[in-house]
């Protein structure tokens, strides 16, 4: 008895997980994150002659895989099954007909060659499915630092930092468009890290204080070391605009200041 579940922990060891299968099987050609605002530029503005990729990234599969192969909004184990089934049929069958990457992206590069006989269907199965959770995952890692708000005013006024308040919903598009392409750059995270505390309050599950009045989400707040308003942004900003109203935020204040 002892045995039997000796062996079956070992092979559950010996059994690579997806992101091993990705390192060894798939990386060679695709990347894991690039920032999305890069893979647009790279893309779009210099056929790729900037990143010189040799694949889509990974975070780039996992949106679009998500995004364009059966219903994103429906049962998620459902949806699961089927953006792993279309992986595991690529890899094997690849044919761009197929692709759901961008046209723009596609044309950069030639056919996936399969990889029929140097995976097995387990592996596939596995970094299929890491590939599913890459997108969300990854943007965990690469998100500002959220405290919650009644922390916020006392870390900020201790040091002298700014707040700001971002409020989003489950299902607000240029939410997470602004998560994808803006607060995953490094330059925003060291931004926002630097000068500012920052908290996210999702409006579906928690309410915002009282004194922030919003129309649209996403709405970003920036407060003073008191929680006063300093200013209100509603809606999408791309990067440069973003990094323009973070800088003109901490102008005020100075000015206030004076
Ligand atoms: C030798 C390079 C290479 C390797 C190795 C490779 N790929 Fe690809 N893959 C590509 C290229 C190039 C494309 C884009 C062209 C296309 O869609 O065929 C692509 C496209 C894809 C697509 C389709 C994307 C779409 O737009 O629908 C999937 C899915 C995919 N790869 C998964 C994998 C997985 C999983 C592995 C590892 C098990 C892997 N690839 C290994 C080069 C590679």
């Amino acid at each position: 008895m002892k045995l039997v579940i000796l062996i079956a922990f070992f092979s559950m060891l010996l059994q690579a997980d997806g992101e091993t299968i990705y390192k060894n099987k798939c990386a060679s050609c695709h990347e894991s994150f690039i920032p999305m605002g890069q893979l647009k530029e790279n893309f779009v503005e210099y056929n790729n002659s900037k990143l010189k990729l040799k694949g889509p990234t990974l975070n780039q599969l996992s949106f679009r895989l998500k995004q364009n192969i059966g219903d994103p909004k429906g049962d998620e184990e459902i949806h699961i099954m089927e953006v792993v089934a279309f992986i595991q049929d690529y890899i094997i069958n690849p044919d761009k007909q197929k692709s759901v990457c961008m046209k723009e992206v596609l044309d950069v590069f030639d056919t996936m060659p399969s990889l029929k006989g140097k995976i097995s269907e387990d592996e596939s199965e596995e970094v299929a499915e890491y590939i599913y959770h890459f997108e969300k995952n990854s943007l965990e890692k690469n998100s500002p630092q959220y405290t919650h708000f009644d922390n916020a005013q006392k870390r900020a006024q201790k040091e002298k930092k700014l707040i700001m308040v971002k409020a989003t919903s489950e299902h607000c598009y240029f939410c997470k468009k602004m998560d994808r392409e803006v607060f995953s750059e490094k330059e925003v995270l060291d931004r926002l890290s630097k000068g500012f505390i920052s908290v996210e309050v999702d409006i579906d599950n928690k309410s915002l204080p009282a004194t922030l009045k919003y129309e649209v989400t996403p709405t970003y707040f920036f407060l003073d070391t008191n929680a006063k308003q300093i200013k209100k942004v509603p809606g999408f900003w791309n990067k440069d605009d973003f990094l323009e109203i973070l800088d003109k935020v901490q102008k005020i204040k100075k000015g206030d200041e004076k």
